[in-house]
């Protein structure tokens, strides 16, 4: 049966879990108190800071100290997962509101918040106030997380929204949108938000965090595209549950999915190509196994659909045991009299699918419809020049320079990158460098060894004179043959226009 067009199919949305008047209420609550990043940051400090990314409150606490305004009660009830005093929090919000939502409950001493909302700001101006469930990993939590648990911002998160590029759009995809900061990001620059999850708690708290950021987004219900049936998108971001662990009951639904070892992950890179427009990229950040049987870069290229151009940037590898001791930690099982037997049957796990590691990173895919696609994947552990998702997609529009007839290449005038410099190494004394690299500081750091000859022609690379009339003047300077020294150049040249580092001067070209 042919799939259902998206104005077909059954779309579930979910109710609010707090009356647009309420949000609008307790949006004023926060103004009024000045509970925006900037402020809160300063109240609870840089050491508190620091802590609270180590899972401690103890510093912010103390950097609150005796503060009984309502940034100071704000801070504490959402943030740190501490009872206030009743009277002060009716004076920093619609309590009764938020107690009848069941976003407070009664405490011993006052009330508490059941969830976490904290304001936000992204480097890009995106800001507003995020909801999601408090961390289970916090000293001050209750417990362990419940299995419909909503994550909040991440270092995943950050990551996914760094990597995902920023150019304007019309319609975009959060897929698996949890406390829904990507869809903060997105409705920046794209007409359209479509946000989605299975998890009927994750789509009440991003809702939340839409009303409270006035962010216009359409949410909906379902396993991965389904809720959007046929419709096709300009941009689909999404760091899925891609955790690779074995079989059990309580799963959490934010980083577990049911599929066998990386199946999701697969699925979701697969399923992608079926729903972006020519030109449309997904960028995912994700886990993927590497296997004894096949070498992980090919394993990966075999998950991109045809006509798609991709970029997958390995950023971590992890061995199983390290692995199974990250996953089970952030479940809270560590120290627990499970422990060990989760631990061991994580690894059973892995042995029974032959998976020797699990590889973290990025995977970008373009929508090229091109007949001949590129994919090349990196392995990348180094550091990254953040937001990294301008320099990954030139690595896109590099795609089809980098394959122009020789006559065309070698007649273009090219610019080498702005950001690039050259760093020699030479004994001391020596009038000679041993060695020259060329290296970048944006984007991927990546580094170039390379010989005079080919410095020579990478300096002239200013977009002024084409390549060939380059090649030919370093050529009468090193005495080399024109010919031979562009044979030899010429598929290095090539590699590094793929790589963004050489770009055509459109302005030349167009002359
Ligand atoms: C790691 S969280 C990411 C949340 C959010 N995008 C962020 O950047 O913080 C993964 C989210 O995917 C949701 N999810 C799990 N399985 C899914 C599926 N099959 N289809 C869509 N979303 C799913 C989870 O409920 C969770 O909210």
């Amino acid at each position: 049966m042919p799939p259902a067009a998206e104005s077909d199919c059954r779309i579930l949305r979910p109710m609010a879990i707090l009356s647009p008047a309420a949000t609008a209420d307790l949006r004023g609550a926060f103004e009024a108190a000045d509970y925006r990043i900037d402020p809160a940051m300063a109240a609870i400090g840089a050491a508190g800071r620091a802590a609270l990314a180590r899972n401690h409150t103890v510093a912010a606490e103390r950097a609150l100290g005796e503060r009984d305004d309502a940034l100071a009660t704000l801070t504490r009830l959402f943030v740190l997962q501490l009872t206030q005093p009743k009277a002060a929090v009716e004076a920093a919000l619609p309590a009764a509101a938020l107690l009848e939502a069941g976003l407070l409950a009664e405490a011993e001493g006052g009330l508490r918040a059941t969830v976490d909302i904290r304001p936000y700001g992204g480097d890009d101006g995106s800001a507003g106030w995020i909801a999601s469930d408090h961390a289970a990993t916090l000293n001050t939590a209750r417990g362990r997380p419940r299995p419909d648990h909503v994550l909040g911002l991440s270092p995943a998160s950050v990551s996914l929204a760094q990597l995902t590029p920023r150019r304007p759009v019309g319609r975009a995809l959060d897929l698996g949108t949890g406390c829904g900061v990507q869809s903060l990001h997105l409705a920046r620059h794209a007409r359209q938000v479509i946000a989605t999850d299975v998890n009927p708690r994750a789509l009440d708290l991003a809702g939340l965090t839409f009303g409270l950021s006035g962010v216009d987004v359409d949410l909906r219900r379902g396993s991965l595209y389904s809720p959007v049936a046929t419709g096709r998108f300009d941009l689909i971001a999404t760091n899925p549950p891609f955790v690779i662990a074995p079989p059990g009951p309580r799963r959490l639904a934010y980083r577990e999915s049911s599929d066998s070892g990386d199946g999701l992950m697969r699925r979701v890179v697969t399923g992608a190509a079926a729903h972006l427009e020519e030109g449309g990229v997904l960028a995912v950040l994700g886990n993927w196994a590497h296997e004894t049987s096949c070498p992980w870069e090919e394993r990966l290229a075999g998950w991109i659909a045809a006509g798609c151009d991709a970029l997958v940037v390995q950023r971590e590898l992890l061995d199983p045991y390290e692995y199974a001791e990250i996953w089970l930690a952030d479940a809270g099982l560590a120290g627990t009299p499970s422990y060990r037997r989760r631990y061991d049957r994580w690894l059973a796990y892995f042995d029974a699918l032959g998976y020797t590691g699990v590889g973290l990173g990025w995977i970008l895919v373009q929508r090229s419809g091109s007949a001949q696609p590129s994919i090349r994947c990196l392995d990348w552990p180094y550091a990254v020049q953040q937001p990294a998702a301008g320099d990954l997609m030139a690595q896109f529009d590099a795609v089809g320079p980098s394959r122009w007839p020789d006559g065309r290449f070698l007649a273009a005038c090219w610019r080498l990158a702005a950001d690039a410099y050259e760093e020699s190494v030479r004994p001391p004394g020596a009038a000679d460098p041993a060695s020259l690299t060329l290296r970048r500081r944006r984007g991927l750091p990546t580094a170039v060894p390379v010989d005079g000859a080919l410095a020579g022609v990478l300096g002239a690379c200013d977009g002024d004179l084409p390549l060939q009339a380059i090649l030919d003047a370093v050529a009468s300077l090193t005495g080399e043959d024109p010919a031979a020294l562009t044979g030899r150049l010429l598929p290095v040249l090539r590699e590094l226009v793929a790589t963004a580092w050489l770009t055509p001067d459109t302005t030349v070209a167009s002359r």
